[in-house]
């Protein structure tokens, strides 16, 4: 079965053609990264615009590279949730389109089970069932979630952040030091020339009294990356330092360590019976924490699936790839769907 996938959740336009789930035969992105750079982060109405303006190009592209004609297509999946609502209003617009016009069945995916679903991709990787009840690690610009996977579309959340995400807490610290935006990539390039001995910075703990604040979920298992933040804010303040300085990187090195740990911590907290560690989301392309996670797996003795590079952003082959593995939502059900930009996971 191929499913053509639509991703236009935020700032990435993206469309794939992927094969029975797991077999990729292209994955196109195109990256709206420097429209936004000048405003420090995304601005909706511009990435929709953007979207809107090249979504048919970019589609056309990913069947050309698989060399696939619109009669070969079984299925069209798109993002329905979570994410910005103007943005992913166009993918799912336009899947619905398409498989009204070609008569195939149409597929409402949940973007976070697709970056889980990310870390499959890739020669020498199991299938999912093959590595459940696994545990999985969602980081991107909007998310944090520390998973149970029980089979397929079996889901249950162990924990979240309870303000930014990790992806976020990168980019609000790097404009803090000033190195520009997206934040992740500049502080763990940055990091990997620093000098040891940089500054050491919160954890991130939840209190227990903030049961309210993590949903019901246990406080041990969630991250709170707002104080590390200010407590960036506050030590720039109290030890300024030149842009471009030595001790920009010792810095960077102390914040990126302060999360990467916390994730690490709370792993440790969350993790049972599991046969497997699944990692994907923005994040996951981070050096130290790629390092952090094969180190923590090796520990626990078990398997490790992260995403490779390619698959770590927003991409539309996990898209069309969670559509094959399973009977999701589809249908006249999934016509009926509107976008939910607040949609949750793990229940
Ligand atoms: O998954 P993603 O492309 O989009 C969302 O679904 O949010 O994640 C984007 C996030 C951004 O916050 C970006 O700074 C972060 O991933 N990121 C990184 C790295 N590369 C991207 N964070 C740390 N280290 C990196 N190398
Ligand atoms: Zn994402």
């Amino acid at each position: 079965m191929r499913v053509l996938g639509i991703e236009t959740s935020c700032d990435e336009t993206s469309a794939a053609v992927v094969r029975d789930g797991y077999d990729v035969l292209s994955n196109v992105v195109s990256s709206q990264v420097d429209l936004h750079r000048t405003y420090g982060g995304v601005v909706p109405e511009l990435a929709s615009r953007n979207h809107l303006e090249n979504l048919p190009r970019v589609i056309q592209e990913a069947l050309q590279r698989a060399s696939c004609g619109w009669d070969e297509i079984d299925a069209v999946a798109a993002t329905y949730g979570p994410g910005l609502a103007s943005s992913l209003l166009v993918g799912f617009s336009m899947a619905k389109g398409l498989a009204l016009r070609l008569g195939k069945p149409l597929v409402a995916v949940n973007h976070l089970e697709a970056h889980v679903h990310s870390a499959f991709f890739g020669a020498q990787k199991p299938r999912f069932e093959e590595v459940c009840p696994f545990f999985a690690l969602v980081v991107s610009g909007g998310h944090t979630l520390f998973l149970r996977a029980e089979g397929l579309g079996q889901y249950r959340l162990l924990g979240q952040t309870i303000d930014d995400a990790a992806g976020e807490a990168f980019d609000k610290g790097a404009n803090l030091l000033g190195l520009g935006y997206p934040g992740g990539p500049a502080i763990d390039k940055i990091s990997r020339g620093a000098a040891p001995g940089g500054p050491e910075f919160p954890r991130g703990r939840v209190r227990k009294g903030g049961q309210a604040r993590s949903g019901g979920l246990d406080t041990d298992v969630c991250v709170s990356y707002s104080g590390l933040k200010t407590a960036l804010l506050y030590y720039l303040r109290d030890n300024p330092v030149a842009a471009g300085s030595p001790e920009v990187a010792s810095i960077a090195a102390g914040y990126q360590e302060a999360i990467v740990d916390t994730l690490l911590d709370r792993c440790g907290r969350a993790f049972t019976d599991e046969r497997c560690l699944v990692a994907g989301g923005g994040v996951t392309l981070n050096s130290r924490l790629r390092a952090r996670l094969k180190e923590f797996a090796e520990r626990q003795g078990v398997r490790i699936l992260l995403a490779e590079p390619a698959y770590c952003g927003d991409n539309a082959a996990m898209i069309a790839g969670v559509a094959g593995v399973g009977q999701w939502i589809r249908g006249d059900q999934a016509f009926s769907l509107d976008v939910d930009p607040s949609l949750r996971f793990g229940g």
